[in-house]
């Protein structure tokens, strides 16, 4: 775990011993991920075992995917079926929840750190597209350009240095959330936001809340904070954290906030009953702080929240090898969305980690080993045919197949599935953007035919997920917002979003075998 003046504070003084034992550490958090450093100074694979243990996670098991299937009635994503979204929280609650209660939210988010998003943090976000389709229930994405900003200035000593403005990082997130747009999400049931433009009414209300249940000590042992960090950064998990409540989006419900200057009479005990709708975030381990903080509070507010559900994924791992992870700030460490298919294929010929042996032949008497060479495990979150990727592993491993030979496989993979990223990013205008970014009223199914419909949650009259979402419909009617005009031109937006999140299907299947 993170040291207490690990983001922030001036360096400590540290014997030469001390330094070697914190060096020596795995350290995984939100502003750290790195492997073990052994005595000769080697970065080790990341122990994810060790990391169910010390984060106290649950191992997603081979009963989950069963059960996955059986609710979904659908296969389970690559992902998942090959155990790369290895861990969780309370996932069983929520399928129980949408098989009785009919439905849940969604909630992941990306930190804007710079205008192009990298391979792995694609990763979460196809994952979670699928649950949407599948589990047809409504989306919210946060853009963090406030942590992104106040954890660069933090970075810079003294905190005082200029050059980076909070609208520096408002920017990145317009261009990543083109990024992530351009993956094909359904604009019905997608509300995507940055936290300098959305935040305010039940949310911020909701934050204040939340930062008054954490004490600067809670927060400084989650994520190494310390005495120099800046008081930004210190209180902007409760922000990050209160993102999972549905109460926070009274808009997405057909709700208005009830707080506002003609709110019908009920609002109250309809937005209320918001609180009873689960949610599930999908992300890599690195966000678990966030959501450990979480779940220890959601019912200590005063409107209480069902603990949120997390599944969590593996890192896709730095080009260098497996005890890292693709870092932004290091554009050799990383495949971007916006490289061109040569830089792909220099980049995996150069820079991807081998598996293989010094020597030809040494690799066809003894066998390559796929576990560790970064070519394959990039084909293992890519590529969608389970028998073409075991054969591939087969052959490495016997020495038949070739470093060069698994890089040729990577680099026709990914080359196809940039290029047709880049495709559908072109069409996603500021328009198509600003739609999903309307607070609007979702529209999403759920469960067509859950086993308790009207069950209470919460204790709130008969007000289960579903009930929330038709009150919601109803209370929109009643407020008729919008002008003519506006409803128009969102109209005409929504039908080109739509157009543009039809197509993905062949991200998905262009990440599939050629
Ligand atoms: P950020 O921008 O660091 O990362 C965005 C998402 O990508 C995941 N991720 C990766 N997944 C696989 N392989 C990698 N190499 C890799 N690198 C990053 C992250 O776990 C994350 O899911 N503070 C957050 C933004 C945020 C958020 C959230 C993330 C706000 N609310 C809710 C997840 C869920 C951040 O800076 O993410």
């Amino acid at each position: 775990m993170a040291t207490t003046d690990a983001v922030g504070a001036p360096p400590a003084v540290k014997s030469d011993l001390e330094a070697k034992k914190a060096s020596a550490q795995q350290q995984i958090d939100p502003y750290n991920v790195a492997g073990e450093v052994d005595e000769q100074g080697n970065i080790k694979a990341i122990d994810y075992d060790r990391l169910i243990q010390e984060f106290g996670v649950q191992p997603l098991s081979e009963e989950h995917l069963r059960r996955f299937e059986t609710v979904t009635g659908k296969k389970a994503h690559r992902l998942m079926r090959r155990k790369l979204f290895f861990s969780h929280r309370d996932f069983d609650k929520i399928l129980d929840a949408y098989e009785q209660h009919g439905t849940f939210m969604l909630y992941t988010g990306r930190g804007p750190s710079s205008g192009s998003m990298h391979l792995g943090h694609t990763v979460p976000f196809l994952f979670t597209k699928e649950l949407q389709e599948m589990f047809d229930v409504p989306l919210v994405i946060m853009m963090t350009d406030d942590e992104k900003y106040l954890y660069t200035r933090n970075k810079n000593e003294g905190h005082q240095k200029a050059g980076v403005a909070p609208e520096d990082f408002l920017d990145f997130a317009h261009e990543n959330i083109k990024d992530i747009l351009a993956l094909g999400f359904d604009p019905k049931k997608t509300f995507i936001y940055t936290d300098y433009e959305y935040l305010g009414g039940h949310f911020y209300r909701n934050a204040s809340e939340f930062e008054s249940l954490v004490t600067f000590n809670q927060a400084a042992g989650a994520f190494g904070f310390g005495n120099s960090t800046n008081i930004g950064l210190i209180a902007y998990g409760a922000k990050q954290c209160v993102a999972a409540f549905p109460s926070s989006y009274p808009d997405l419900f057909g709700l208005k906030d009830y707080r506002g200057p003609d709110f019908p009479p009920e609002a109250k005990r309809r937005h209320k009953s918001l609180a009873s709708i689960p949610t599930l975030i999908p992300c890599a381990i690195d966000q678990e702080p966030y959501f450990r903080i979480l779940r220890d509070r959601c019912e200590r507010m005063t409107d209480p929240h069902p603990k949120t559900s997390l599944i969590l994924s593996k890192f896709l791992t730095a080009l260098q090898g497996p005890g890292g992870k693709m870092s932004a700030s290091d554009p050799n460490s990383a495949i971007f969305m916006s490289d061109t298919s040569s830089q792909i294929k220099n980049k995996i010929n150069k820079h991807a980690f081998s598996g293989g042996r010094e020597s030809l032949e040494e690799h066809r008497k003894l066998g390559g080993n796929p576990d560790v060479d970064v070519a394959f495990t990039y084909l293992s979150y890519f590529l969608e045919d389970d028998e073409e990727l075991e054969d591939l592993a087969k052959r490495y491993r016997s020495g038949e197949l070739l470093t060069g030979e698994m890089k040729q496989r990577c680099i026709a993979e990914l080359q196809k599935f940039v290029t047709d990223f880049q495709e559908r990013r072109k069409k996603v205008t500021d328009e198509v953007m600003r739609e999903y970014m309307r607070p609007r009223k979702l529209e999403f199914g759920g469960n067509p035919s859950p086993t308790k419909p009207k069950a209470a949650a919460n204790g709130d009259e008969g007000t289960a997920s579903n009930g929330a979402a038709a009150d919601g419909e109803k209370a929109a009617r009643e407020d008729g917002r919008g002008t003519k005009g506006e409803r128009k031109a969102a109209k005409l937006a929504e039908k080109k979003a739509q157009k543009l999140a039809q197509r993905p299907k062949d991200a998905e299947e262009g990440a599939g075998g050629t």
